[in-house]
C-alpha cells in the first residue's frame, strides 16, 4: 500500500521539483499540502501548492494554507532572487482554478493524524512553523505520527543562508529545535546530502527531452535558481538537489546512509538555525534525530529523472 504523506511545503522551485516528483510516485499517496512562507509568503506559496496539485490532474488533493510568520521570531525579508518573486522563477503563472482549504495547515495536520494513527509521514521541505504548531496544539499526535522527514539543516558542512544555518531552519529556529524534540521519529535530510546530489546542465537537457506538464514547468521555473546557484557558488548552471532529495528519501531510504545523533537548533545570534549533531552526548540528554551522511548520488538523481519523465 501507497505510504500516506503530506508534505509542507513553500514552493519554490526545488519544491516544485520535489512536489511533482511524488505525485508521479506510486510508492507514496500524497493526502495533502500545507503552505508554509519561506521562499515567498503565504499568498504566494499557497497559490503555488494549489497550482502543482492541478498541474497533472491532482485537483482533488487539499492544499491548506500555513503561517504566515515564525513562532517567535520576526519574518526576515523574502529572498526573491533565489526562487523568483512569485516563487515560480518569476514567470508570473496563471491563477489556479481552486482553493485553499478552511482549515490551517496545522488543524488539517491533526486531524489527519489521528485519522490514520501511525500512518502518516509529515514531509516538510520549508520552514518547521506548522509542524511546531501541530505538535503544540495537541501534543497527542507526536505518539500518532509515523515519521518526520524533513529537508533542512546542516551538521557537517557550512550553512547556506549564512554561514552556519540551512534556509529552513534558520527562518524559524525555534520551530525547528521543537521538532528536533518530538517523540516520533525524525529524520533529516540537510545539505550534508542534499549538497551532493547536482543537477547538472546535462541532467536538464535530458529531463526536458519529454515534455509533459511537470518537465515543462519545471524548464519554465529553473533559469533564476540556476542563476543564483552560479552568483552564490559558481556552479554555471548546476544546482543543489535539496527538497527532491528528502522526496528520493521516501520513496527508496536506501539511497541514504543515515546516523542517530540529538540534534540542537541555535534560536538567536549570529549562530541562528544553527544545527549542532551532539555526537558525544555532552549537553542535556534528548531524543536522536536519524541524520542522512551519506547519499547515493547517482541513484537519487536517476530515480528522480526516471519519475518525471514516464
Ligand atoms: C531549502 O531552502 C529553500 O530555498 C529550498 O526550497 C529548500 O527547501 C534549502 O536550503
Ligand atoms: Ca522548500
Amino acid at each position: 500500500m501507497a505510504q500516506k504523506i503530506i508534505i509542507d511545503t513553500d514552493p519554490g522551485v526545488d519544491d516544485t521539483i520535489a512536489i511533482t516528483t511524488a505525485l508521479r510516485s506510486p510508492e507514496l499517496e500524497v493526502v495533502g499540502l500545507t503552505s508554509i512562507f519561506g521562499n515567498a509568503v503565504i499568498e504566494t506559496t499557497t497559490q503555488n501548492a494549489l497550482r502543482l496539485v492541478e498541474l497533472e490532474g491532482h485537483d482533488s488533493i487539499p492544499v491548506a494554507r500555513g503561517s504566515e510568520v515564525p513562532l517567535l521570531m520576526e519574518l526576515e525579508s523574502i529572498a526573491s532572487d533565489v526562487h523568483g518573486r512569485d516563487g515560480m522563477g518569476n514567470t508570473n503563472p496563471p491563477p489556479p482554478k481552486g482553493k485553499a482549504i478552511e482549515k490551517s495547515a496545522a488543524e488539517f495536520i491533526i486531524d489527519t493524524v489521528r485519522a490514520y494513527p501511525g500512518e502518516v509521514i509529515l514531509a516538510p521541505v520549508g520552514p518547521l512553523t506548522n509542524i511546531a504548531l501541530a505538535l503544540e496544539i495537541d501534543p497527542g499526535i507526536a505518539s500518532l505520527i509515523k515519521k518526520i522527514v524533513l529537508m533542512g539543516g546542516a551538521v557537517s558542512i557550512a550553512g547556506n543562508i549564512s554561514p552556519v544555518a540551512e534556509a529552513n531552519i534558520y527562518h524559524d529556529a525555534h520551530a525547528a529545535d521543537i521538532v528536533m524534540q518530538a517523540s516520533c521519529p525524525v529524520v533529516m535530510v540537510g545539505l550534508d546530502v542534499t549538497e551532493q546530489v547536482i543537477m547538472t546542465p546535462q541532467y536538464f537537457a535530458e529531463l526536458f527531452k519529454v515534455e509533459n506538464p511537470a518537465t515543462n514547468l519545471i524548464k519554465r521555473i529553473l533559469p533564476v535558481y540556476q542563476e543564483y546557484h552560479d552568483r552564490f557558488r559558481g556552479m554555471g548552471g548546476s544546482i543543489h538537489t535539496h527538497d527532491p532529495s528528502a522526496i528520493a528519501y521516501l520513496i527508496d531510504p536506501g539511497l541514504f546512509k543515515t546516523q542517530s545523533v540529538p540534534v540542537f537548533v541555535e534560536t538567536e545570534g549570529h549562530c541562528q538555525g544553527k544545527t549542532t549533531a551532539d555526537w558525544h552526548k555532552q549537553w542535556e540528554n534528548r531524543v536522536e534525530t536519524e541524520v542522512c551522511m551519506e547519499v547515493d548520488s547517482s541513484g537519487v538523481l536517476d530515480l528522480i529523472k526516471e519519475r518525471l519523465t514516464k
